[in-house]
């Protein structure tokens, strides 16, 4: 039950057993991040007036130019969860491999795996333009007391037991679920607290809006270039409005408010697009989902799929259930 002016620790303790594994602990795991989301909130909020624009000189797996707020959001959610006795293992977009946490005492007690894409959006912190936080929790499926494994990170999106994500935008917003639908805080900045704004958010199920990077249109699979020429066609509610910003997190943000469909394809250049699986399309699609929206590769849901490597890229259609649909139809007739 959601009240007026509820603080976000409050309605943590308040739906304390929603948590599918009720100890305390995953509310304390929220609490780190969104402590550490406040301190890359302020960091944000400072880009242009301190020296932490542009590169930071260095390229990341993906083979992306790291930016400087790449490498300090990073910094900063790995240590705030490292500092907790909840975490065990950390998977992020930044960082080649996964990292162990022993805990404390060395002996490897910790229950949770996160997996954090620190800044989504990056190339957006040099215009001001909005960017995110996404991550993603999963319990561990090997023996508490023994290092972690790569195991503990592929799992399919299904068993994630709370996934969110932050929005630094015209005002910062924390949105998350545990599987028991999706709510979103907003952030009083002169207080430092989150209250919820947005309770119980709802995906409208169809919509107006579609997002895609339309200059990869020439590489898309046949399928992709006749959905975009649905959506402009002058027919019933169409031509659609095209909306892309090019920070995944505020794309799909902007359509759970006021429908929409976000894509990232795969084209003749990128074989699986560009999207993470892990850090990206599994909390998007279980956030999405718990609002009644719906995320797919195009042919099979996101959640279903057990992943095969750490940095796996996946093309994600997501957003208004009855759009993806009528996109994945597009994708069938043309395979
Ligand atoms: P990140 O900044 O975490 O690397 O993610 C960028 C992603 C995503 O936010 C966005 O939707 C997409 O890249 C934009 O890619 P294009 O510039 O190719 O459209
Ligand atoms: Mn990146
Ligand atoms: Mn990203
Ligand atoms: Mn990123």
């Amino acid at each position: 039950m959601s009240k007026p002016n509820q603080t976000l620790g409050e309605f943590i303790i308040e739906n304390q057993s929603d948590f599918a594994y009720s100890s305390g602990e995953l509310s304390r795991l929220i609490n780190s991040i969104r402590l550490a989301a406040k301190v890359v909130n302020h960091e944000v909020n400072k880009a242009g007036l301190v020296d932490i624009v542009g590169a930071y000189g260095e390229t990341n797996i993906q083979g992306e130019d790291q930016q400087k707020l790449d490498v300090y959001a990073n910094n900063k959610f790995i240590q705030t969860l490292t500092n907790r006795e909840i975490v065990c293992g950390i998977a992020s977009e930044e960082n080649d491999d996964f990292i162990r946490i022993e805990g404390h005492k060395g002996d490897h007690q910790n229950k949770y795996v996160v997996l954090i894409d620190p800044l989504d959006g990056s190339s957006n912190i040099d215009v001001n333009v909005s960017v995110g936080t996404i991550f993603s929790i999963y319990r561990r499926v090997t023996p508490i007391g023994t290092p972690v494994e790569l195991e503990d990170f592929l799992q399919p999106g299904n068993n994630q037991v709370a996934a969110g994500y932050i929005i630094y935008g015209t005002s910062t917003m924390l949105v998350y679920t545990t599987g028991h639908g999706t709510n979103g805080f907003t952030l009083n900045p002169a207080l430092g607290s989150w209250y919820l704004s947005h309770p119980d958010m709802k995906f409208p199920e169809s919509g107006t809006i579609y997002s895609i990077n339309e200059g990869n249109y020439v590489h898309f699979p046949q399928g992709v270039k006749d959905y975009i020429k649905y959506c402009q066609e002058e027919k019933d509610d169409r031509p659609y409005t095209s909306r892309y910003i090019g920070s995944m997190v505020s794309d799909i943000h902007r359509n759970m408010i006021k429908g929409g469909i976000f894509m990232y394809p795969k084209s003749s250049k990128a074989n699986n697009g560009k999207l993470r699986l892990l850090y990206e399309c599994n909390p998007m699609a279980f956030i999405v989902e718990q609002a009644g929206g719906k995320a797919s590769d195009g042919f099979q849901r996101i959640l279903n799929i057990k992943p095969t490597e750490l940095h796996q890229r996946i093309p994600f259609f997501c957003g208004s259930k009855k759009m993806v649909e009528k996109a994945e139809e597009f994708m069938r007739v043309s395979e």
